[in-house]
């Protein structure tokens, strides 16, 4: 049975934000910021002080890093060169989930074993080395709340993590406490940063006038750097936690995304733009066009790209996508739709993350003009999602006009372990 046409427009609709929201969102997450500044406590998002201002780019060193940003944890040995160069020397990585193997994430997991697991991959990456001094920086991709560079205390999961016993805890101290159990002795974890302040950090080191880092990713989050032209205080990146962005308006699909979460209520803006929740409101909206809500068919962001890329006539690989997922054959007719669905879904994703970078220019602008700048961003979705950037570009012209040629994102493919090399390097300054 070919879909209900009504029910197919109305799900159009419902992922359509028009110029005037996109107006609207922009200025209330100005609003935000700016109350934030003020009081944390009295804005949506978190506005965590990050301890660490831009580099230089003079940088140098051997330095550790760890990327814990996800389910895949990575441990880089990187040299940092100066003039914004750097090399990688060594990568070694393993994702903290193997189904049916093992699962540091799940409710059932420990810190210990978590962490554990980490210190373990720190040590292959030094390569049996337990001599030379290491200072390791650690990008920790979670909102944390820190009173210097070092004391990241993780203050919630989010992206679906449940391991116990970790919330609340200075995350370096279970790091440390882990390689003092494994006997490494020669690695010193020495700064925590969120994943965006690393994209920041390492777009900054190697090429200027970049004040905006993003993730977009299985996650969604931003950082800026915050000049405090009004006081005293240097300048310091803020990490926004802007995923817990509430000032939209959620569709039905968004709500009963959020009820069936982990964290029921939190990271709304997070839900309805990241990698990790694209493909969630895809599933369910095909439930719906198949007349099957009750049912959970498992697409990914990565089964929305290859059914939004597939310009073959008869829609081959939508038809292969969709009968994988749910065993149910599709008319052509009916895979342009879901293309349709599917790239609605980003389209509007892309559309509100813009309208949240717009608000920061418009914060860093102050009364001043907008400064010519570059917005770094990170992550799977802004890398390999078709229709990101050009939505992107289009929201950007939409909301700034003829100051949107001011404006660039740039991709900064593995800034986080950069940044965190970095970090680690301006923590001794
Ligand atoms: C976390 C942020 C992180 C983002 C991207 C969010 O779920 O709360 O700290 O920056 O994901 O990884």
């Amino acid at each position: 049975m070919p879909f209900d046409h009504k029910l197919y427009q109305s799900i159009i609709d419902e992922f359509t934000v028009s110029s005037d929201e996109l107006k609207k969102i922009a200025a209330n997450f100005r609003q935000d910021l700016r109350i934030g500044l003020r009081d944390s406590s009295q804005s949506d998002s978190r506005m965590l002080k990050s301890y660490v201002g831009l580099p230089t780019g003079a940088e140098r060193g051997e330095y550790l890093a760890l990327d814990f940003g996800g389910t895949n944890v990575r441990v880089l040995k990187i040299q940092l060169r100066g003039s914004g160069r750097f090399e990688v020397l060594k990568r070694v990585g393993r994702p903290l989930i193997v189904p049916g193997e093992y699962d540091h994430i799940g409710a059932n997991s420990s810190a210990e074993e978590m962490f554990d697991f980490i210190a373990e991959l720190v040590d292959e990456a030094l390569d049996g080395d337990h001599e030379k001094q290491y200072l390791l920086g650690h990008t920790f991709s979670f909102p944390s709340m820190q009173t210097n560079l070092y004391n990241a205390r993780l203050i919630t999961w989010t992206k679906e993590f449940a391991t116990p016993g970790v919330e609340g805890k200075i995350v370096n101290d279970l790091l440390s406490q882990a390689l003092e159990r494994r006997g490494v002795k020669n690695v010193d974890p020495v700064a925590t940063i969120n994943d965006t302040v690393a994209v920041l950090l390492s777009a900054a080191y190697q090429r200027g006038s970049t004040y905006i880092g993003s993730i977009y990713a299985t996650g969604h989050n931003t950082c800026y750097l915050e000049p405090y032209n009004d006081s005293d205080d240097e300048p310091m990146i803020i990490n926004l936690e802007c995923g817990r962005f509430s000032k939209l308006t959620p569709n039905r699909f968004d709500k009963l995304l959020d009820e069936k979460s982990e964290k029921p209520g939190e990271q709304r803006l997070e839900k309805m733009v990241s990698g990790r929740y694209m493909g969630e409101l895809f599933s369910m909206a095909v439930a719906e066009l198949l007349g099957e809500s009750e049912k959970s068919f498992n697409f990914t962001s990565i089964d929305m790209s290859n059914i939004i890329m597939d310009e073959s006539i008869s829609r081959e690989n939508v038809k292969s996508v969709v009968k994988d997922r749910t065993n149910v054959e599709l008319e052509t007719k009916d895979c342009e739709r879901l293309q349709t669905v599917a790239s609605k879904i980003v389209e509007r994703s892309a559309r509100l993350v813009t309208s949240t970078f717009v608000g920061i220019i418009w914060q860093l602008a102050g009364d001043e003009d907008i400064k010519r700048q570059h917005i770094a961003i990170d992550g799977s979705v802004y890398e390999k999602m078709p229709l990101t950037k050009e939505n992107i570009n289009i929201a950007l012209k939409e909301l700034l006009g003829d100051d949107a040629k001011l404006i660039d994102t740039v991709l900064d493919n593995g800034g986080s372990g950069l940044g965190a090399a970095i970090a680690a390097a301006m923590s001794q300054d």
